[in-house]
């Protein structure tokens, strides 16, 4: 506990953004939750769960999952795996569930790593969909056919309402089914942001890639009918030289597409889009970012193109955090840091999302960009220019918790917990969003942290328009 910022001068300014960020009891600051669970080891699901079941039928499409498939959400990728055969690459889709009148034509991969042969693995980009719009769609054309839906966001503008769910870290053990049964539990949430590490195949022997099909056929039920936008974390690194296999990235890639060339990223590690009233940018920790590197300049680049009238919440994703302060990957996020934090601080963005640290933490709005070598400045300070950043990497994989914290809790960390959970991020209008973090042991309507966003970019105008 302690008292909010020790020793910073109470400011005037301080005071107000205390309150703009809507936090009651906010002058007590830094908590660490008291909350007790349950200590139980964390298992995965074995080879024959229920959940892992091949749907029936011959080569009948697996692993269905959708992701948006441009920059404004008017396509999406469909994506499924096929096994006997390669079969039909077709997905036939429209508006009305008896009659889909539309079609497109996909394309399919396989790969090899070590001695597991992938399915065949097919990826479908159906274009030109209208906007805020029920879409029914097939595939296993052919064969086996399957029929799932989705929804299509509203068009991109100011003031369209939306709700994201987060989740991180999520593999496929009985604490994932639970996370992710307790994230469907919630009516509002219509797409997941992913920060990285999803299946945990990597932990087996071999890596064995099976591990990637069950988890694909596990988190189908959410996948098929709503998009999951997707971030890389170390777990999907897959390099692996004792095994011959040597080029990263390697399962992830032929298995889960990203539009990146829409927003005219080089690949797929990092890239952005825009949904309703948010403009998210993904980005990679585990491919280069130093100065001059592809994602640098990318990044360089896009963060002017960002129109705050048009898509005024900024969020960004990664998968190793910033702000942590946990004992489990501690400072592993700095170096990017230190490249990229004065930009977030000058663009003002809204919120940083990252996993990769398995527990739940929340900062305040802090800032750690003054230093210069020889200035001696490298602590974080208060900015209400910065954004905040949550770490949601209590998706509940077979690795377990992290418990082991710094003590005493730094003065950037608001709020911190290890229990498994998701957050949601509902933008209510351009200048309103309101957060909440889920643990799995309560209902769905029980928020164990909640905060009120106020939009970084217009809260300057609002606070001078009411003066
Ligand atoms: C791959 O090799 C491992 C041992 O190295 C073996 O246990 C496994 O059955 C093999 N898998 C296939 C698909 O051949
Ligand atoms: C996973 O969760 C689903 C939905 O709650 C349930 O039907 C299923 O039995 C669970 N499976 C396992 C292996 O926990
Ligand atoms: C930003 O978006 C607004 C609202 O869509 C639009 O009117 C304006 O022209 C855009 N500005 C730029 C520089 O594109
Ligand atoms: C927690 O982490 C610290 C730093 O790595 C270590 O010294 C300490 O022994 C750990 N405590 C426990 C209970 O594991
Ligand atoms: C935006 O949403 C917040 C929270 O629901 C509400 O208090 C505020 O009045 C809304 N602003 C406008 C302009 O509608
Ligand atoms: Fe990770």
């Amino acid at each position: 506990m302690g008292s909010w910022w020790r020793g910073a001068p109470c400011h005037l300014e301080l005071l107000l953004a205390v309150i703009l960020v809507g936090v009651v009891n906010r002058s007590d600051g830094g908590v660490t939750s008291g909350f007790v669970r349950k200590v139980e080891k964390t298992i995965d699901m074995p080879l024959d769960s229920d959940i892992f079941r091949v749907p029936p039928g011959y080569n009948a499409p697996q692993q269905v999952h959708i992701t948006q498939g441009n920059l404004d959400g008017t396509a999406m990728i469909i994506s499924w795996v096929t096994e006997d055969e390669p079969g039909s690459s077709e997905v036939l889709y429209g508006t009305d569930e008896d009659k889909l009148e539309l079609s497109a034509e996909g394309k399919y991969t396989r790969y090899k790593f070590y001695n597991y042969t992938s399915g065949y693995i097919h990826h479908c980009t159906i274009r030109h969909l209208k906007y805020d719009t029920e879409y029914y769609y097939a595939v296993g054309i052919g064969h086996t056919v399957r029929k799932f839906w989705f929804t299509t966001p509203p068009a991109v503008g100011p003031d369209v309402p939306y709700t994201f769910g987060l989740i991180g870290d999520l593999g496929q053990s009985y604490d994932s089914n639970v996370t992710l049964t307790h994230y469907e539990s919630n009516p509002k949430a219509q797409t997941v942001l992913f920060l990285g590490d999803l299946s945990y195949a990597d932990n087996y022997p071999n890596h064995d890639n099976v591990r990637w099909d069950t988890w694909g056929r596990f988190i189908e039920r959410s996948t098929a009918y709503q998009p999951w936008i997707w971030t890389a974390g170390n777990h999907e690194i897959d390099f692996a030289p004792n095994l011959g296999e040597t080029v990263p990235f390697k399962p992830y890639r032929h298995r889960y597409h990203v539009p990146y060339r829409s927003s005219s990223s080089s690949s797929p590690f990092w890239y952005s889009i825009k949904r309703a009233s948010a403009y998210i940018i993904v980005l990679a920790s585990y491919s280069a970012y130093g100065k001059y590197t592809p994602q640098y300049k990318w990044l360089e680049a896009e963060l002017p193109k960002v129109n705050r009238s048009e898509t005024p919440w900024l969020i960004v994703l990664m998968h190793a955090p910033w702000y942590n302060s946990y004992n489990y990957h501690y400072m592993e996020g700095e170096s990017m840091r230190v490249m990229y934090e004065p930009w977030f601080v000058k663009y003002k963005v809204d919120v940083v999302f990252a996993g990769h640290v398995h527990a739940y933490e929340r900062s305040y709005r802090v800032s750690n960009i003054a230093y210069d070598i020889v200035n001696g400045k490298c602590e974080p300070v208060p900015d209400e220019s910065a954004p905040v950043y949550i770490t949601v990497g209590d998706g509940g994989n077979l690795e377990g918790l992290a418990t082991n914290m710094t003590e005493p809790q730094p003065s950037y960390s608001a709020f911190r917990e290890s229990s498994f959970g998701h957050a949601v991020f509902e933008i209510k209008n351009q200048t309103h969003a309101y957060y909440t973090w889920h643990r799995n042991q309560d209902g769905n309507a029980v928020a164990a942290d909640s905060l009120w966003f106020y939009n970084s970019y217009w809260k300057t105008a609002n606070e001078a328009s009411a003066m």
